[in-house]
């Protein structure tokens, strides 16, 4: 297509009807153009907030007519949904939209979209502008939902489109999804953030917190587990405040109650929680709902109260361990995962030790580790940050070293033990091996027949490996 003319196209509208008048229009505009059906490749950047917007993507592809395909030389149209939320995640997208140029040459119907966090900066999605004039269709995280509508325009004007529009409405509710995984679903309660983590570019680029009525989840959960689904992982970049904003008066510890009370064998885990809005409460909740997996990811960031307090993060370490220990004294078998960030500007090594101490102390059972990575627009981007990375490298490292060795350690402990497992599927382990997760999220490898795969099944453990656990089928 002719993609040398712009669309600045910043209108929002909130109306699924009206995306679905889009999804027939490009059906229709496709259908008179294509012989088979057009192939789409998909892919996602990033955490599950994105992968679960993706299926969305996907679900709005799929009714539009549009097959899927990993091959680029087949597809008719690419959509990557973008992550910004470090660097090197930027330059992975950027890398791959490079490739895509050839493809493009040799096809020049072929329709290449970008949208997500990373475009929802100005500066990026300029950057796109000008730098890659190949790249069809630009939209931010504020009208996902009206993709169609902007398909619709990029291929019928045959022009360049983007949507950056800041405006935004309650989540978009109604349009299709099309799952990746038909054991386990993402289910977003929420979706933005107002914390305002001084390192963190999520609330620039996601907007403020909004929450889905609880009517809404509790009818997408019942679904899920009526078409079979085993477990369903609530999402949202901080859970703990869902039900702010909302006419109803709910918050997370009522919503797990909710949605504990549906019928049926299925397990519910949720991310990510903030310590901040992590309450006595809540955890009463996950040990009185039966559903819900004795695991909390709760990311501690750092161990240090002066870097937490220039992290704007509102909890001291000793807060954060008192939770832990009350979480421990509700339910003897909690397990904890955390995210750390190493090197925020002006870190020192003597406050790094306190990350490694907060470490030993709570024995998590895996953590998520990140060198900081500098964001622009975000506070911590003015911050002196003197430390060169070939130090933080050393910290980063001296940190996976000892978390290796405690996670080793607690699946060491886990020998001899027997687990409820849910069966995800074939395991890498060698020939025969299945692989299953136990409630605290540890991968145990068995020997067991297929037919088992999507049960839940016990399974004593009999080996312990640095990244998962061997077992046995009882
Ligand atoms: N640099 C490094 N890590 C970051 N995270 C968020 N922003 C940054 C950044 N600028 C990490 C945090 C967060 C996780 C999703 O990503 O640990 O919890
Ligand atoms: Fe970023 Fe903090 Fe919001 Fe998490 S809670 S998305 S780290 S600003």
């Amino acid at each position: 297509m002719a993609a040398n003319t712009l669309t600045q196209y910043d209108f929002f509208d909130a109306d699924p009807a009206r995306q679905e008048r889009y999804m027939d229009r490009v059906c229709s505009f496709l259908s008179q153009r294509c012989d088979t059906p057009p192939l789409a490749l998909v892919h996602s950047f990033g955490c599950q907030q994105n992968s679960s917007d993706t299926e969305k993507l996907k679900g709005m592809l799929a009714r539009m007519g549009y097959g899927f395909t990993d091959r680029p030389e087949e597809a008719r149209l690419v959509l990557f949904n973008t992550c910004a939320v470090r660097e090197n995640a930027e330059d992975r997208v950027l890398g791959n939209v490079g490739a895509l140029k050839a493809y493009k040459a040799a096809n020049p119907e072929l329709i290449i979209a970008l949208c997500g966090c990373m475009m929802q900066q100005p500066h990026m999605a300029e950057k796109v502008k000008k730098s890659y004039p190949y790249v069809d269709l630009v939209f931010g995280t504020h009208v996902a939902h009206m993709f169609p509508e902007l398909l619709y325009t990029c291929l019928s004007e045959g022009k360049r489109v983007f949507n950056l529009s800041e405006e935004s409405a309650p989540m978009a509710e109604g349009l299709p999804v099309l799952r990746d995984n038909d054991l386990k679903a993402w289910l977003p309660i929420m979706n933005g953030c107002d914390n305002f983590c001084s390192y963190c570019i999520v609330p620039y680029v996601r907007g403020r917190e909004k929450s889905r009525p609880s009517k809404e989840i509790i009818r997408e959960a019942t679904e899920l587990v009526a078409a079979g689904y085993k477990e369903i992982t609530l999402l949202g970049q901080n859970v703990n405040s869902y039900g702010k904003g909302l006419e109803e008066q709910i918050n997370f510890a009522g919503l797990l109650h909710q949605v504990n009370a549906i019928p049926g064998d299925f397990r519910i885990r949720f991310m990510t929680s903030h310590p901040k809005d992590c309450t006595h409460e809540l955890i009463d909740a996950i040990a009185a709902c039966k559903k819900v997996c004795n695991h909390i990811h709760l990311p501690v960031q750092c161990g240090n109260n002066r870097v937490l307090r220039e992290m704007n993060r509102h909890y001291t370490v000793e807060e954060y361990l008192e939770l832990a220990a009350y979480a421990h004294q509700k339910m003897p078998d909690v397990t904890f995962t955390s995210d750390i960030i190493v090197g925020f500007p002006g870190e020192s090594y003597e406050e790094f030790q306190d990350t490694l101490e907060l470490v030993r102390k709570m024995r998590y059972s895996a953590l998520y580790t990140f060198i900081y990575s500098r964001r622009s627009g975000t506070r911590a981007a003015q911050m002196p940050d003197p430390v060169s990375g070939e130090e933080k490298g050393r910290w980063f490292q001296e940190l996976l070293d000892l978390q290796e060795k405690i996670g080793l350690e607690e699946h060491e402990a886990m020998v001899g033990g027997v687990y409820r497992v849910l069966v995800d599927g074939v395991g890498k382990t060698g020939e025969g091996y299945l692989t299953g997760r136990t409630e605290s999220n540890v991968i145990v490898d068995f020997k067991a027949p297929k037919e088992i795969i999507g049960q839940f099944v016990q399974v004593r453990v009999t080996k312990a490996r640095n990244w998962l656990v061997l077992g046995e089928l009882i």
